[in-house]
């Protein structure tokens, strides 16, 4: 959470930062900020609380002939989203000026030291601690900035990714990572631009370097830049070319990122795809993971590892997996895995699920289980990211940038991801017969294709929308694999609605969850033919007996659950297995739509960060 963006070079800054902070808005929008300076060192700061949109209104017309600039759009951690607590912050002596993205876990006691050394502090955040602990450390060692950075954060614990300024050396700049993510883009005239991800450079320049763990650099315009690790380990850095355009980034015409994500799934869910099944051949090939096959095979057991929409995904991995190749698999939230002493042994194999690669809660999960021996693999969407850096080895989604703040097209890239390695898996071990194996093959291909059918309910999807909006509680129910869409659906509806929603394994409503049902709840039922249907029946029936109204995803051409339910959304048939893919867009739909009647702020729902890099 926090996006950053740096700029030193020829160009004026503030277009370019405050360009660079839209783009990285998803990462939080608590208050915006940016730092200017000139070629005699001069720096003026100009912050507030809210969105980047504000801080524009606050710079519009201040013109200043700047040389560099910093940036910052704010999730907060330490200190209420005020003006005050907005970055960046400057050093008491105002010589050093500071971004940061993550947390100073010991900040009070360096923050307790200083103010014994008489500094004084402003604001409430752990950053304007890391920045005058800096210019302090500066001033004892009598050493440059970029050594005093490096001996500072030596003594730092927690998690960081910063660009510092200093008014005596103007336009150069220093950065440093270690948690949070930091991409340096080298432009063609000299120039650099850092950011939090590679979005807010890619317009400027396609070769970047993205830092690592523990890593430093300094970075002056028109010369090469130097990288060191905290250990003043001289590092040669391995440029990237980044394979992302512009257009992907924008709206195209829709109203929201999020809807626009939504129908997006077609072509998303078959980029997944795309490359990795052979239909002559009948064969899946997943180059990423294919030299690690066989140890998947020989595993005791698979641990998906993951955090809100991404731990869902897991879960439905966990049955096409158990279903599929019969291999044992647990599914854990990354928060939860790393602080209750889990067991781990070297033959289990550890699969976390990431959008963004950069979580905290799924990357320390990760951590502990690769020094406990395991094999990691990573189910990331942004290349080049953390987690797809620490595992051994991994399955990209190609889904393309997901910038609202709802995971939508990435969760089904996700699930299509697993689907293909439980296949590959099943196929390697002879747990799926011929014909099932094939005829998945097919009609996983034919999965885009099914999900432009559902996007086409989207008029029902909008009716159900305007009569339940201002419903205050929603119940999600499924079963087997459509259980996890349930809980994915209730998710997507509580972050962008605010409506308090649930979901439940559909049999396990009459074990609680009943006592809420009369004629104010909808209940949405995924009740699709093929699993467990006569069951769900029966549950649906004893929702209508309590007056609960049904919102019902049922497949093509029902009737039995069409003559119980009070709406009714077809998908088209498909086997058990893939119809998570199909079920889960009528609930993303719904959830959008609600949100759009309630006048919620889609891509940005409140107090909500798209890339959560803190604990
Ligand atoms: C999804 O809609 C949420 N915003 C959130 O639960 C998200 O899935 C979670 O924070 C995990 O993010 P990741 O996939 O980038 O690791
Ligand atoms: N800890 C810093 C603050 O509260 C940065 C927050 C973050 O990166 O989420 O301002």
């Amino acid at each position: 959470m926090c996006g950053i963006v740096g700029y030193t070079g020829t160009e004026n800054p503030i277009p370019i930062l405050i360009d660079g902070l839209k783009r990285l808005e998803y990462r939080g929008y608590d208050s915006a900020g940016l730092a200017l300076m000139n070629k005699s060192g001069e720096i003026k700061v100009f912050k507030t609380k809210g969105k980047v949109a504000d801080l524009e209104k606050l710079i519009e017309n201040k013109e200043w002939d700047a040389v560099a600039g910093i940036a910052h759009t704010r999730w907060a951690t330490h200190g209420a989203p005020n003006t005050i607590n907005a970055h960046p912050h400057v050093s008491g002596s105002g010589d050093l000026v500071l971004v940061h993205n993550g947390i100073i876990e010991n900040y009070s006691i360096l923050k307790e030291a200083l103010i014994q050394k008489g500094y004084h502090f402003k604001s409430e955040t752990d950053t304007e601690v890391l920045v005058n602990f800096i210019e302090d450390v500066k001033k004892e060692s009598g050493k440059n900035l970029f050594e005093s950075v490096q001996l500072a954060l030596k003594r730092v614990v927690g998690a960081y990714a910063i660009v510092v300024m200093d008014k005596n050396f103007p336009g150069q700049m220093v950065v440093a990572r270690k948690g949070s993510p930091l991409v340096v883009g080298i432009g063609k005239d000299g120039d650099y631009i850092i950011a939090s991800d590679a979005a807010p450079i890619v317009s400027h320049t396609k070769t970047v370097y993205y830092l690592d763990e523990d890593e430093l650099a300094l970075l002056e315009p028109g010369k090469e830049m130097m990288v060191k690790t905290l250990d003043n380990k001289l590092v040669t850095p391995s440029l990237t070319e980044l394979d992302l355009t512009i257009e992907q980034l924008e709206k195209e015409g829709f109203e929201h990122f999020m809807l626009k994500e939504i129908y997006e799934q077609p072509r998303s869910v078959y980029d997944s795809m795309r490359g990795r099944i052979n239909a002559e051949k009948k064969q899946i090939k997943l180059g990423g993971i294919e030299s690690y096959e066989n140890h998947i095979l020989e595993s005791d057991r698979i641990i998906m590892v993951g955090c809100g929409t991404s731990w869902h995904a897991g879960l439905v991995g966990e049955y096409l997996f158990e279903e599929l190749a019969r291999i044992p698999v647990e599914t854990e939230y990354g928060s939860e895995f790393r602080y209750r002493n889990p067991i781990i042994k070297p033959r289990d194999v550890v699969i976390g699920i990431s959008q963004s690669g950069e979580t905290a809660d799924t990357l320390a999960a990760l951590r502990l289980a690769k020094e406990k021996g395991a094999l990691l693999l990573g189910i990331c969407n942004v290349v080049g990211s953390s987690i797809a850096r620490e595992t051994h080895a991994g399955v990209y989604t190609h889904a393309g940038p997901e910038i609202g703040v709802a995971s939508t097209k990435a969760f089904t890239a996700q699930v299509t991801v697993l689907t293909l390695m439980a296949l590959r898996l099943g196929y390697l071990k002879g747990t799926i017969p011929q014909e099932r194996y094939e005829n998945l093959l097919q009609e996983l291909e034919n999965v885009p294709d099914k999900i432009e059918q559902v996007l086409q309910k989207d008029l029902i999807i909008q009716q159900v929308a305007r009569e339940y909006k201002n419903a205050k509680n929603f119940l999600y129910l499924g079963r087997g694999i459509n259980f996890p869409v349930a809980l994915e659906g209730a998710l997507k509806l509580k972050e962008i609605s605010y409506i308090h929603a649930e979901g439940y394994p559909a049999a396990e409503m009459k074990h609680g969850p009943i006592a809420l049902i009369d004629e104010n709840m909808p209940v949405v039922v995924i009740a699709t033919k093929k699993g467990n249907y006569d069951k769900i029946v029966s549950n649906i029936m004893e929702i209508k007996a309590r007056d609960g109204k049904i919102i019902a995803i049922v497949t093509e051409g029902d009737q039995q659950v069409a003559g119980l339910a009070d709406h009714v959304i077809e998908i088209p048939e498909s086997d058990e297995m893939l119809t998570p893919l199909l079920a889960t867009i009528p609930l993303q739909l719904l959830a959008y739509h609600i949100a759009v009647m309630l006048g919620r702020d889609v891509d940005k729902p409140r107090n909500l960060a798209k890339s959560v890099t803190v604990e």
